[in-house]
């Protein structure tokens, strides 16, 4: 089997803390599914490359990067030293537009062992399987721009402006991403983030996209929210939702959300992806480089871990690639995972006193020990 090329970009913070768990946990599965991994690392972040060059990323970055099957990234963000926008818009959000990973697909999920914070109408506790669910997040366009600007600025008339964008071409992408993957869930329930009542142009128009979509999927139960109950129901309801599909923004707030719900967001992966694989994509922890507990040994290394194992699962569905064992190693770090989280050790996020490294390597450990 032809090697997958994998890209490493730790990034800044914790991102350098939990990436040796993740490439820990990888390269246990590699080693018991047989995967051929390749892994070549690069210091592209605020922490080494900006200090030495005053840049995020070198002038050929996309020629380097287009040669990778996968780039498995950690978090970038030091605001202390470049502010947020320069560093986020020079690296992460650079790679999700030009290699059009167009899908951000974040799961959310409670598990077993994990406190949960909610409770149900009667008062008990939250249940895993009550949590299950996936956000679908468009991840070009919509609230994320460049378009607008300043007028009169410093004065008392100052105005700015901030456009959003919503193309046909990049809703409708996204929709059908989001149908295919309510349909092939067994619930087949789709909830469609909205602001339609406040939000006058984009809103209903992105409505309408939905229910075009929704024609060619008779099966899927389509049910749209406006974005503030929305929020209010993965607090109060979390069981309603299987599949919701959001705009960029909204996206980005309910995979921060979700995952809060079900204990901390240091558990939540994500895969930004072309699903048609014209260029690499990117799997990450939705958490940032989190600099309030940097260096302290502390930060939770689930959601590198988890994020490996999608990056696994999708390198699977090349052509060539043997599907059942990336999807069999896909599993067994999910189980070991489970099997974690229930005996420990922990990380303080989870109520334990483990370190990412202790935490990391038990994952590991389950994983080569041929859990399940
Ligand atoms: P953050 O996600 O870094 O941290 C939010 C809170 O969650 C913090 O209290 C942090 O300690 C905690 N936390 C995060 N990950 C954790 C983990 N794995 N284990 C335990 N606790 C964890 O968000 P922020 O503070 O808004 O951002 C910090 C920096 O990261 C900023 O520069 C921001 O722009 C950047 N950021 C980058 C990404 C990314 O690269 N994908 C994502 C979000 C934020
Ligand atoms: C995320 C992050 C990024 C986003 C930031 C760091 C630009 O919050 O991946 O969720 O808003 O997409
Ligand atoms: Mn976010």
């Amino acid at each position: 089997m032809k090697p997958h090329r994998i890209a490493v970009i730790p990034g800044d913070g914790i991102g350098q803390e939990v990436m040796p768990e993740g490439l820990r946990v990888l390269e246990a599965a590699a080693q018991r599914f047989e995967l051929p991994l390749q892994f070549d690392h690069f210091d592209w972040a605020c922490a080494a490359y900006w200090q030495r060059t005053g840049q995020m990323l070198p002038d050929d970055w996309f020629a380097t990067l287009s040669g990778y099957d996968a780039i498995y990234f950690g978090a970038v963000g030091w605001p202390a030293v470049v502010p947020d926008h320069v560093s986020l818009w020079g690296s992460l959000l650079k790679f999700r537009r030009e290699f059009d990973q167009y899908v951000n697909l974040r799961p959310v999920r409670l598990f077993d062992g994990v406190p949960c914070p909610l409770v149900d109408r009667d008062g008990r506790p939250r249940k895993p399987g009550d949590i299950d669910f996936f956000v679908v997040r468009e991840n070009t366009e919509g609230e994320y721009t460049h378009l607008g600007g300043r007028l009169f600025e410093g004065t008392e008339r100052e105005i700015v402006i901030q456009e959003s964008v919503f193309s046909r071409h990049g809703t409708d992408r996204v929709m059908k991403f989001a149908f295919e993957l309510a349909q092939s869930r067994p619930r087949k329930h789709l909830t469609v983030a909205t602001k339609s009542n406040g939000i006058a142009i984009s809103m209903p128009w992105w409505d309408e996209r939905a229910d075009a979509m929704a024609q060619g999927y008779p099966e899927v139960t389509v049910d749209k929210q406006h974005i503030d109950i929305l929020s209010a129901r993965f607090v109060l309801q979390p069981t309603r939702f299987d599949v919701v599909v959001a705009s960029n923004l909204f996206g980005d707030i309910l995979s921060d959300l979700g995952p809060a719900c079900t204990g901390t967001i240091g558990l939540a992966p994500s895969a930004n992806l072309n699903p048609q694989r014209h260029f690499p994509s990117l799997f990450e922890p939705v958490h940032g480089s989190a600099p309030d507990i940097f260096g302290r040994a502390i930060a939770n290394p689930v959601a590198m871990i988890w994020s490996g194992a999608l990056m696994l699962d999708f390198l699977g569905g090349a052509i060539g690639a043997d599907t059942a064992r990336h999807l069999q190693a896909h599993d067994a770090i999910v189980a070991a995972i489970e099997r974690v989280l229930v005996t420990g050790p922990r990380t303080p996020d989870l109520g334990g006193h483990a370190s990412t490294t202790v935490m990391g390597r038990a994952i590991a450990e389950q994983v080569a020990a041929g859990a399940p």
